[in-house]
């Protein structure tokens, strides 16, 4: 309970920097193109973190998505955040799966619309922080026709890193790409925010690197890839922020 109070205070501090200027260009924080209606080569499905706006909320989201399109083309990618029954309040962080059932039901739904609705779309995903614990939760548990379509998950900032070992479970390692700050406190299994959970808007880049790698793998091949680099960042350093607030 605790830690998720220092989660609201620094996610606040979030929504006010500079990071969410980088939206007005292209992206806001919320996109429904895939439940709008379009089917598009690549669709990017997101969970946003806790107390952000919209469904893309206003960091990693919207900009993961527009790296996407930079690089693939606007027309060619449909950015679809998990909104409705995901909340992303603080409270669900402390729950066993890191976020509400309901949550992970709304995403599963989205992946089972982009599979039903766009049955030939390549799909990738993301989430930032109790985001990714929505991805963690349901990715791996859909149906395996649904699963399939899914070349590629990044998460920042993941609460479940240490609890999941830096993969997502029962979902391919080398399909995965953890971004955890060695200073982020939630990577190593606690709550507490660091100044390391506020810095992923750096790694966008490399995480649309990524995903647009497995995107093109699977177009040529099938799954012949070879890079495993899941949680090649991780680290269980616990001091930043945590040490000034007294834990
Ligand atoms: C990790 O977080 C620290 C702040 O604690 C920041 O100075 C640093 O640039 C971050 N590292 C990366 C690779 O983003």
């Amino acid at each position: 309970m605790f830690s998720a109070i220092v989660l609201g205070l620094l996610a606040a501090t979030v929504s006010c920097s500079p990071i969410q200027q980088r939206q007005l260009g292209g992206t806001s924080s919320t996109s429904d193109e895939l439940q709008n209606g379009d089917c598009r080569d690549v669709i990017f499905i997101f969970a946003r973190g806790s107390t952000e706006p919209g469904n893309m909320g206003a960091t990693v989201g919207p900009a993961t998505c527009d790296a996407l399109k930079e690089s693939l083309g606007d027309d060619a990618v449909a950015c679809q955040g998990v909104g409705g029954a995901y909340l992303g309040d603080l409270g669900s962080n402390a729950l066993p799966d890191g976020t509400t059932q309901a949550a992970l039901d709304e995403s599963t739904k989205m992946f089972n619309l982009a599979s039903s609705q766009c049955p030939n779309a390549k799909v990738v995903a993301s989430g930032y922080s109790q985001g990714a614990a929505v991805m963690a939760g349901s990715v791996g548990k859909l149906d395996a026709a649904v699963m399939a379509q899914v070349k590629g998950v990044v998460l920042y900032g993941y609460t479940k890193n240490l609890q999941n070992g830096g993969a997502i479970p029962d979902y391919p390692e080398d399909q995965t790409k953890v971004f955890c700050n060695a200073s982020d406190g939630v990577c190593s299994g606690t709550l507490m925010v660091t100044a390391g959970h506020l810095t992923y808007t750096t790694d966008v880049p490399e995480a649309a690197s990524f995903l647009e790698e497995k995107i093109s793998s699977a177009t040529s091949t099938g799954s012949s890839s070879t890079t495993s680099s899941a949680a090649s960042s991780s680290s269980s350093s616990a001091s930043g922020l945590g040490g000034l607030f007294g834990f």
